[in-house]
């Protein structure tokens, strides 16, 4: 009995697989499944999506060294400043909708000319919506600053393409991703003696409503610049990366309870958030995307989705989960890497970026709401 059901398991294991390599070949050959290919993808963030920003900031938070990038196959496996194996979910989100290539980071020299009609990368490891969040890392682009970059951006469109096609570009054949949050609690309201200021003077509910405050004004902004196909990533379920389960000593299906309590309480309003500004601001769509429920589910449901663990990172060094040391050349480095949904004890590795994103793409109605990225894509062209 047991090994039939093992067996069982390896066909749907080989089944998914399967599918999930025909689905990208369609892509990958059609540039775009039926609907018409992506033109850009402007990707706003932290380290879950920074491309390489960081490699050019004097900042302790930097994803150029080995063995980050080992499965980037435009990279031949070298480092690129992704905090990842491979690709990340934006790169992989502009792949599947058929943008001819990733969006390029913003602070390369190189990302200048055509390059930039194809999306640009404003993400930055470290990164929050508050200007304090991150301040450990000495240096990292904060929301507000990846909205002025933008900003450059948007005349840079102008010039290529003169004004009113540039302002059909921007408003019609590009896609605003927002992925931000984590380290507003990770590395700002959770860190006692870095954020001792907001942290006695305020309560979560009031540290929250400032966020959302914050995000409101920084979309608006993107708005005004012309963005109307956005999709929002909520927080993730931070109590349970292999960096929080280590330095906690919990066991192999255990979470810690205040950091993810902070990421619900916030994601809650983030909903509510979503909803207005889908009301208030004429011809926007904003697209909600529950990361939380959805790595949760891989979490919890690791062994379904073909993972050998959930609470190991790949890459890292210390404590049960290799949670405390980030990767770098030294660190202890796992063989089976598309069996761990950690790379390293704080970001996803790209086998689990791929189930993220194949559900932003086409997924569940709990997942991304009120419609999938494909549709989004697609709406109004
Ligand atoms: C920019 O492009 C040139 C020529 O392709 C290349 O040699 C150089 O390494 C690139 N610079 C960066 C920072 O990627
Ligand atoms: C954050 O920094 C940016 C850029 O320096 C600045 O324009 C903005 O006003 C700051 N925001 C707050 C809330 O201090
Ligand atoms: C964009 O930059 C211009 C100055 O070049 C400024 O007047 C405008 O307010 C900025 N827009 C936004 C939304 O930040």
């Amino acid at each position: 009995m047991a090994s039939k059901d093992a067996h069982v398991h390896i066909l749907s294991s080989l089944a998914a697989a399967l599918a999930l390599f025909i689905a990208f070949t369609a892509a990958a050959t059609d540039g775009a499944d039926g609907g018409e290919a992506l033109g850009a993808s402007y990707i706003f963030g932290d380290s879950l999506v920074d491309a390489g920003n960081n490699n050019f900031l004097p900042t302790l938070s930097k994803a150029n060294i080995k063995p980050n990038g080992i499965d980037f196959k435009a990279s031949g496996g070298k480092p690129t400043g992704r905090y990842t194996n491979g690709r990340t979910i934006g790169d992989i989100i502009g792949e599947e909708l058929g943008q001819k290539h990733y969006a390029v980071p913003f602070l390369d020299p190189n990302s200048t000319g055509q390059a930039i009609l194809y999306g640009v990368n404003y993400a930055s490891g470290g990164g929050g919506i508050m200007n304090a969040t991150g301040r450990i890392f000495v240096n990292r682009l904060s929301m507000d600053i990846q909205i002025d970059y933008f900003n450059i951006t948007r005349k840079q469109i102008d010039k290529l393409l003169g004004a009113s096609k540039a302002k059909e570009h921007v408003m019609k054949r590009s896609i605003f991703s927002i992925t931000i949050g984590s380290n507003d609690f990770l590395n700002n309201y959770l860190l006692p003696v870095l954020s001792i200021g907001a942290r006695v003077t305020q309560t979560p509910d009031s540290f929250v409503d400032d966020l959302l405050n914050h995000l409101k004004s920084q979309l608006t902004r993107l708005y005004q610049l012309d963005a109307r196909k956005f999709i929002l990533g909520n927080v993730g379920p931070i109590g349970c990366i292999p960096y929080q389960r280590t330095i906690n000593q919990l066991n192999e299906d255990e979470c810690v309870a205040l950091p993810n309590q902070l990421a619900n309480q916030y994601n809650a309003k983030l909903k509510d958030l979503v909803a207005q500004l889908n009301d208030n601001l004429p011809g926007a769509t904003f697209v909600h995307a529950n990361v939380y429920d959805l790595v949760m589910e891989l979490i919890t449901n690791y062994a379904k989705y073909g993972f050998k663990t959930a609470s190991k990172a790949c890459c890292g060094n210390g404590g049960q989960y290799a949670g405390i040391i980030p990767c770098g050349p030294t660190s202890t480095l796992c063989t089976d890497r598309d069996k761990h949904v950690f790379w390293d004890p704080y970001h996803p590795s790209e086998a689990a970026n791929i189930l993220i994103a194949k559900q932003l793409i086409q997924g569940d109605p709990k997942y991304v709401s009120p419609m999938n990225l494909k549709e989004l894509r697609d709406l109004g062209l």
